[in-house]
């Protein structure tokens, strides 16, 4: 039986703790799992609970440790220790693949071990392993999203229940759908963080967070919401990578007006939607719940079952750690509100 640590008790590693059960229950295919430990400094009633690593990093029928601790602290210091342990890593933390998944994946990759990250970008929704595998045949020239369920959910209540900024905030709180500290969701570091993981892989170089032009939708009133309607548009923040022939890549994360016929246009609460071009399929998308602990854990549990049972889940997608030039993004014809806000827009395609 393949055994399993999960590092962090909170809405995602309970999620995966939830939905390992119930898999093992159904035994939906041959590969049986088992959570052995749970790594966490709270006093929880179960005895798999722990506190200390080193009785995970140096136990053999460990083969996955889940890290759902979030961050670059402990979440850092555990996933190289895990690695290095020929042990097979699975997260969500965007922050930690966004800073730092080419080390990573080098390091797991020098271990003979897995980094698998599906659950950091998209929530349930499959992107990182399509694009890596299914359209393996293409190089990826754009790639536009709906990356933050937290803002889309609040933004869609503004718009179609006349809610404040703050009750929708409160509500995406509620529900399991906001950061520790929902400042990265609103403030738009989170879609950074998921852009930034898209176009690692689209252009294969690093793209820091730090680099992109980010701005959140903290400044979006429910006027700015009723002038897009009548206009025929919606307000969405929207991570995107662009990289014409020849040019450096832009990408960004910024709130746009999104043309009412555009597919992404209907894409509300708290679902997330991808779209991608490809060299040789064309346009391509995605679309699923963003965030929430089951369709999070709904990710993991599928990428722990990539590990166990695949010798090259991600068909050798990395990227290196060598930072990549990016162009500032364009001054794309902007919308200007009655109060003089103005907004970049995405038009029909
Ligand atoms: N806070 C994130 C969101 C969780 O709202 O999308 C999923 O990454």
């Amino acid at each position: 039986m393949k055994q399993i640590a999960i590092l962090g008790y909170g809405i995602v590693g309970s999620g995966v703790d939830e939905v390992i059960r119930e898999y093992a229950e159904k035994k939906r295919s041959g590969v049986t799992l088992s959570v052995k430990y749970i790594l966490d400094i709270r006093d929880i009633p179960d005895s798999r609970v722990v506190s200390d690593f080193a009785l995970i990093e140096e136990d053999p029928d460990v083969a996955v440790v889940v890290e759902s601790i979030g961050g670059r602290g402990a979440a850092a210091e555990f996933t190289r220790r895990a690695l290095s342990a020929g042990k097979h890593v699975v997260t969500s933390n965007k922050e930690l693949v966004a800073e730092h998944g080419a080390e990573l994946l080098a390091l797991a990759k020098a271990n003979n071990a897995h980094y698998l990250f599906e659950a950091s970008v998209g929530g349930g929704i499959p992107i990182i392993h399509p694009f890596c595998q299914c359209l393996g045949a293409n190089t990826v020239t754009d790639v536009i999203g709906i990356l933050n369920g937290t803002s889309n959910y609040i933004l869609t209540h503004m718009e179609q229940n006349g809610a404040s900024f703050e009750e929708a905030l409160k509500e995406a709180q509620k529900l399991g759908y906001a950061e520790a500290d929902p400042s990265a969701d609103v403030d738009g570091l989170d879609c950074a963080r998921k852009i930034c993981i898209l176009a690692d892989l689209a252009y294969g170089r690093h793209i820091p967070p730090s680099n992109i032009y980010v701005e959140g939708i903290g400044s979006v009133t429910t006027a700015h919401l009723r002038e897009a309607n009548k206009a025929g548009f919606t307000i969405k923040l929207l991570g995107r990578a662009h990289q014409a022939e020849g040019e450096l890549p832009r990408v960004y994360a910024a709130p746009h007006m999104v043309a009412k016929a555009h597919p992404l246009a209907a894409v509300s609460d708290v679902f997330n939607a991808v779209m991608l071009r490809g060299s040789v399929a064309g346009d391509v998308m995605f679309y699923g719940r963003g965030a929430g602990a089951r369709p999070t854990a709904s990710a993991v549990v599928s990428d722990i079952l990539d590990c166990l049972r695949s010798d090259d889940p991600l068909c050798g997608f990395a990227w290196s750690a060598d930072p990549l030039d990016i162009a500032p993004p364009q001054n794309a014809p902007g919308y200007i509100f009655a109060d003089g806000k103005k907004m970049r827009v995405l038009k029909n395609n």
